[in-house]
């Protein structure tokens, strides 16, 4: 077992993935950049430096979490860091404006597979990830999960007429940031006497691929609170949801 502490960052190849997985080598962990594809996971790895290693990792596939489990164990012999930012904000064509995405998600019209396809990432892919990886994560000293969700998954903030971003609340994307929460509550709540903390976090809206970079924050600003979650010393807390300026309502 290597003595330095090990994160895993999913869907790390770009976006805000990438720089939690360049911030988190800053802080003197081995980050393992999550990646669909193989070279591309490899080129982002290299920018980051030795401290990153590229992983193949599909959050939909049992198959390729077993074998990121298994590689893991056997090369890393540890997990201290599970981030869960793999995610997806529609299952159409590339490139689809936030206008695009949100009228094919309205509720009267959404296409249930495009449903399924956003929740199988989304959530089920937290789900089968995390589960293939608490083994490990229950052996490090002190193991933390980060999952990136938003305030599009906040219904208290999207019942509020006020909260302009509730025009594009729909069927796809938003539910499954709720259900994302739910999942990191009921895994905080489980975890709660091993110390493992569980937390839900928004990084604002962030230019990259998911909203066809039309995202006003830097990818540095993004990762600079799923990075405080994935450090939080022992007194920290554990399942919160919150974004740079506190606590978000559920
Ligand atoms: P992005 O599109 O740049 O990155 C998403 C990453 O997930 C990519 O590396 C992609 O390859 C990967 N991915 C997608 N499906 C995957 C799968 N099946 N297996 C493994 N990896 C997969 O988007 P961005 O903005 O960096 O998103 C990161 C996280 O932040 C997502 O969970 C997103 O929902 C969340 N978020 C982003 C916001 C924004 O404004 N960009 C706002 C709120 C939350």
């Amino acid at each position: 077992m290597q003595n330095k502490p090990v994160a895993l960052v999913t869907g790390a190849n770009k976006g805000i993935g990438l720089q939690i997985a360049r911030d988190l080598a800053g802080h003197g962990f081995t980050v393992l950049v999550g990646s669909r594809n193989l070279e591309h996971g490899e080129t982002a790895a290299k920018s980051i430096g030795a401290d990153a290693r590229a992983l193949q990792l599909d959050v939909t596939s049992q198959a390729s979490i077993a074998a990121a489990a298994d590689r893991i164990r056997s090369e890393f012999g540890r997990l201290d860091v599970l981030v869960n930012n793999a995610g997806i904000s529609h299952a159409g064509e590339p490139g689809r404006s936030i206008a695009e995405i949100a009228n094919s998600g309205r509720p009267s019209v959404a296409s249930l597979d495009e449903v399924r396809a956003v929740f199988e990432t989304n959530v089920f892919g937290v789900i089968a990830v995390t589960q293939a990886l608490l083994p490990l994560l229950r052996e490090a000293p002190a193991a933390r999960i980060v999952n990136l969700s938003s305030d599009l998954g906040s219904l208290s903030m999207n019942a509020d007429p006020s909260f302009p971003p509730r025009a594009v609340f729909g069927a796809v994307y938003s539910p499954s940031k709720t259900a994302l929460n739910a999942i990191t509550l009921a895994l905080a709540i489980e975890l709660e006497s091993t110390g493992i903390k569980v937390n839900a976090v928004c990084p604002g809206f962030t230019g990259t691929d998911l909203n066809n970079f039309e995202g006003t924050r830097t990818v540095q600003e993004a990762a600079s609170q799923p990075v405080r979650l994935a450090l939080l010393d022992e007194n920290g807390p554990t399942g919160t949801f919150s974004n740079e300026d506190g606590p978000l309502p559920w």
